[in-house]
């Protein structure tokens, strides 16, 4: 509507114009070509270029307000489909279904980003589903073998089957320490992946504190009888929260001595490499089974379930570690020829030297 006004309003007065100045000009100009003043010739050659004008200008108004009807309801039409996508995709986010997409318009650069914010938008929303969804049936799972414990223990009481004497309380404690345990586990991790993890980082040695870490820990490598050392070339400066990292690296000092046997050695290294700080944790005890390094970060995960509930790990070590080594902006790798090959985790920190000089 407003093109085809403005087509008008442009033609009305086009054609006012030429009608006031041009037969003026037009009668002039045949004058001064030696037309006769009164001649019926001049009358009809009038006519013709007011007629001819007339008939151009109509013409041109009618194809030019047509093609300005058909773009712009070709383009409207486009508009309205593809913001019409935009409106039933987010009432589709909002109502639950994260799964919904909503396809590049063509429409140009703003549309485009519209549309794939929206769809960062659900892929965020999806993505904390799923983890909720998964967290909700790990903790139901978690905490369902503590409880049937202490179920079972009651029952056994009331029963009397058993005595309520020393060993059945011993149970019962070692039951609800591990679900006291839990919670806590689970309160770290939470705060741990929300990235609410405060680090107050300062500047320091890791070959440092990867040795007094191993000086604390030596104490059980000692009962088990399984050597500990740390190999490092000089000191190691990076910028990090030693508090958190030491939670890090006996994190995986513990791991290493739990599933290294007797007479076997763990070590740790700390250097320089590629620009990068890296500290590794390297046992010659049980290994890791190719399938499951890439889940050991995974939160609740045990490669032996039986036997490692029996010892008292949640199975979320690593992942506490994992989300301290990213909120330093670095990474934790595991690797592993196999199951008795023994394993190591490699730990890699932003260097601060090199940032500063590269
Ligand atoms: N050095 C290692 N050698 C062999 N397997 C390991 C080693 N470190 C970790 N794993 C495997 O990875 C799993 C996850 O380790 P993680 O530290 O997250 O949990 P955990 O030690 O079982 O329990 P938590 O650390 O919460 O007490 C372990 O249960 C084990 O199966
Ligand atoms: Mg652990």
């Amino acid at each position: 509507m407003a093109q085809a006004v403005l087509l008008l309003a442009g033609a009305v007065t086009t054609w006012i114009v030429a009608s006031f100045v041009g037969p003026s000009i037009f009668h002039d100009h045949l004058l001064e070509a030696g037309s006769a003043h009164d001649s019926t010739q001049l009358d009809h050659v009038e006519l013709a270029f007011r007629d001819s004008l007339l008939i151009a200008m109509g013409v041109a108004l009618f194809t030019s307000v047509l093609t300005a009807w058909l773009v712009t309801a070709w383009f409207t039409r486009r508009v309205q489909q593809s913001t019409g996508a935009v409106v039933t995709t987010a009432a589709d986010i909002a109502s639950g279904q994260y799964d919904a997409r909503i396809d590049a318009s063509g429409l140009g650069t703003e549309f485009d980003r519209m549309g794939s914010t929206i769809n960062e938008l659900a892929g965020r929303l999806q993505d904390t589903e799923a983890t909720r969804r998964r967290l909700l049936s790990d903790l139901g799972h978690e905490l369902r073998t503590p409880l049937a414990t202490v179920e079972m223990q009651l029952d056994a009481v009331e029963d009397g089957i058993r005595p309520l004497d020393g060993s059945t309380v011993d149970v019962l404690r070692s039951s609800t320490a591990r679900l006291r345990r839990l919670a806590d586990d689970i309160a770290a991790v939470s705060r741990a992946q929300e990235q609410r993890l405060e680090l107050r980082l300062v500047s320091c040695d890791l070959a440092e504190l990867a040795a007094r870490v191993v000086a604390d820990g030596a104490g059980a490598f000692e009962g088990k009888q399984v050597r500990v050392g740390v190999d490092h070339r000089g000191p190691v400066q990076a910028r990090v929260d030693p508090q958190r990292m030491s939670q890090v690296l006996s994190n995986l000092l513990s791991n290493a001595l739990r599933h290294t046997p007797s007479g076997g050695t763990v070590s740790v290294s700390v250097e320089h490499v590629d620009g990068a700080c890296v500290i590794e944790v390297l046992d010659d005890g049980e290994g890791i089974d190719a399938e499951h390094l890439p889940l050991v970060f995974e939160r609740f995960f045990r490669s032996d379930h039986a036997r490692e509930r029996h010892e008292g790990g949640s199975g979320i070590g690593l992942t506490i570690s994992r989300s301290i080594v990213e909120a330093h902006g670095g990474q934790i790798r595991a690797t592993s020829i196999g199951r008795g090959a023994g394993s190591r985790f490699t730990v890699t920190l932003p260097d601060p030297s090199h940032h500063s000089t590269s």
